[in-house]
């Protein structure tokens, strides 16, 4: 009998390993921000955001002169998100905090009696729910009131957000575990100020975009520094910043360099500075910047320094990395003369850098978002080679597509083909990936592409004033994918890993009672 106990033995063994399953304790949730769904723009004591500002002054930027006046009115209708989360039974539902409809003059001195409720019944209905909130603090939308003063090129915009967190935290923290202070400054400094085609929608190209970048650093670690000192010990929670990361290949062998530069400005300036051991800007870029500056007659870089006492200030205020991941590009040195356009996305200006992508890198329906699903897995092990063995969490990852389908098919294989590397990252590179976030749980206000890009897991009716929602097959595949907690879900054997394990032990204590049996 010895192939029945071989066999029995292997297929235990493989059971407890659980090739494809994800670690037990492992979270999957959804994300969404505020101004993309909730809508309600001008209701009760809400001022104007950088957003509602931007989508009416300069309709033509936006597709189909869209805004998010009315969004999925998910300020009414967040019950129905609520049941959609649960009926997929996501561990948590990342959502953010509008700042203006919290704190209608930017400032502490008055707390919106609605606004506050809002976020109350919000938090409270998922907890009821079993799931967990994760917060975002701030996902774009400004006040107005605080970009008349400069906004985030103000430097004061460190103290005002920072003062903001801390009424949040106070309100809300004895419930929410995780918050995440800022969502992608690479978008509402680099694109906003490079491009001009995001809120406020002022070009300042390689000035304003790098004062915002140290502003925003700022004002992530003073509201890391307040929770530490005043909130931590009562409430126990974990708190950090996401940015949106691009993995960066050489475009050929030869351009290790300039992938490696490409990496050190998209992913470094952000994290280097609160993630790196020695904390301020990725050296070689402020290297770059600085020489580049002293060229054009300036007597000081365009990149602002940081203080000593500031880069103390910065270093270290992390619990855990957010990162939202969807796309990857090559990197190349530019030829002498060669057009490079702004940063992100045309490439590096003050790097002299050429971005582009590789021919296999199918297209999404959006110009931007190529697939390459091993970038998200050689974006999570660069991230352990820089900053050492830390604990990350995916906010985002999301398809894109223009088609309104139920049967998503293209957006299963993405979510598919890129959880598959995430689970690489763990498993053979030891990356401590401990939850992942979709982009997203409903189609919503997709900034300049309005709504003509969908992201959803949902299908929302725009058309309809209910703004129904109806499941595509990708919010089926990714419940399946919770449910088993493993990429293997047609091997429902339970709904989570743990009692997975200690079904296959038991399963093994069988076979030893059954083998010593058949020896005896
Ligand atoms: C809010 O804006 C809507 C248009 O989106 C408008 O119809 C409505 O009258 C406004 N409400 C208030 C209270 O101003
Ligand atoms: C968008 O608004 C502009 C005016 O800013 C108008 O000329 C144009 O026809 C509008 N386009 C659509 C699709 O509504």
């Amino acid at each position: 009998m010895w192939w029945l106990k071989a066999t029995v033995i292997s297929l235990s063994v493989c059971a407890v390993v659980g090739g494809r399953d994800f670690p037990p304790g492992f979270k999957f949730g959804a994300s969404t921000a505020a101004y993309q769904v909730e809508g309600a723009w001008n209701a009760s004591e809400k001022s104007m955001s950088i957003w509602d500002t931007y989508v009416h002054t300069n309709p033509h930027k936006i597709a189909n002169n869209a805004t998010g006046d009315v969004a999925c009115d998910s300020y009414n209708n967040w019950k129905t998100d609520i049941e959609l989360a649960s009926k997929m039974g996501l561990h948590f539902y990342r959502f953010s905090i509008s700042w203006p409809r919290l704190l209608p003059s930017g400032f502490p001195d008055y707390i919106s009696k609605d606004g506050m409720r809002y976020y109350n019944n919000l938090i409270d209905a998922l907890l009821e729910n079993g799931i967990e909130p994760v917060v975002t603090i701030y996902h774009f939308d400004l006040p107005q009131s605080l970009q008349n003063l400069g906004g985030w090129t103000n430097p004061l915009v460190a103290d005002w957000f920072a003062n903001y967190a801390r009424v949040v935290f106070s309100l809300f923290g004895d419930r929410v575990k995780t918050w995440i202070t800022l969502n992608e400054p690479i978008t509402f400094c680099d694109i906003s100020y490079n491009i001009g085609n995001a809120a406020p929608g002022h070009t300042s190209p390689g000035v304003g975009s790098y004062i915002c970048n140290k502003n925003a650093m700022l004002a992530h670690a003073k509201a890391y520094r307040i929770y530490e000192k005043e909130f931590k010990s009562k409430y126990n929670g974990k708190i950090s910043i996401s940015n949106q990361v691009f993995w960066f290949e050489p475009h050929t062998k030869s351009d290790d360099k300039a992938a490696e530069k490409a990496r050190q400005l998209m992913a470094g300036m952000y994290y280097h500075p609160i993630f790196s051991k020695k904390g301020g800007w990725p050296p070689v870029i402020e290297r770059i910047i600085a020489k580049k500056s002293k060229k054009e007659g300036l007597p000081y870089s365009r990149l602002p320094a940081f203080t000593k006492e500031e880069i103390k200030l910065v270093k270290g205020t992390y619990d855990f990395l957010g990162l939202n991941f969807y796309t990857s590009r090559t990197a190349r040195v530019a030829k002498p003369g060669e057009q490079i356009g702004s940063w992100p996305f045309y490439g590096a200006p003050d790097l002299d850098i050429i971005v582009d992508v590789k021919p296999k890198w199918k297209k999404s329906d959006i110009w931007w978002l190529y697939i390459n699903p091993e970038g998200i897995r050689n974006q999570l092990a660069w991230f352990k080679k820089e900053y050492g063995d830390i604990e990350i969490l995916i906010t985002e990852n999301g398809f894109a597509s223009y088609n309104d389908d139920i049967n998503d098919k293209d957006r299963v294989q993405y979510y598919k083909d890129h959880l598959e590397q995430v689970l690489l990252a763990i498993k053979e590179d030891g990356v401590r990936v401990t939850g992942y976030s979709v982009w997203t749980l409903i189609d919503n206000f997709e900034w300049g592409d309005g709504y003509s890009v969908k992201f959803g897991l949902h299908h929302v009716n725009f058309d309809d004033p209910k703004r129904t929602r109806t499941p595509r097959a990708s919010a089926d595949y990714y419940a399946s994918i919770v449910k088993s907690h493993s990429l293997d879900i047609n091997n429902k054997i339970t709904d989570s890993g743990t009692k997975k394990i200690k079904k296959s032990a038991a399963l093994i204590l069988l076979m030893v009672f059954i083998n010593t049996c058949l020896s005896a």
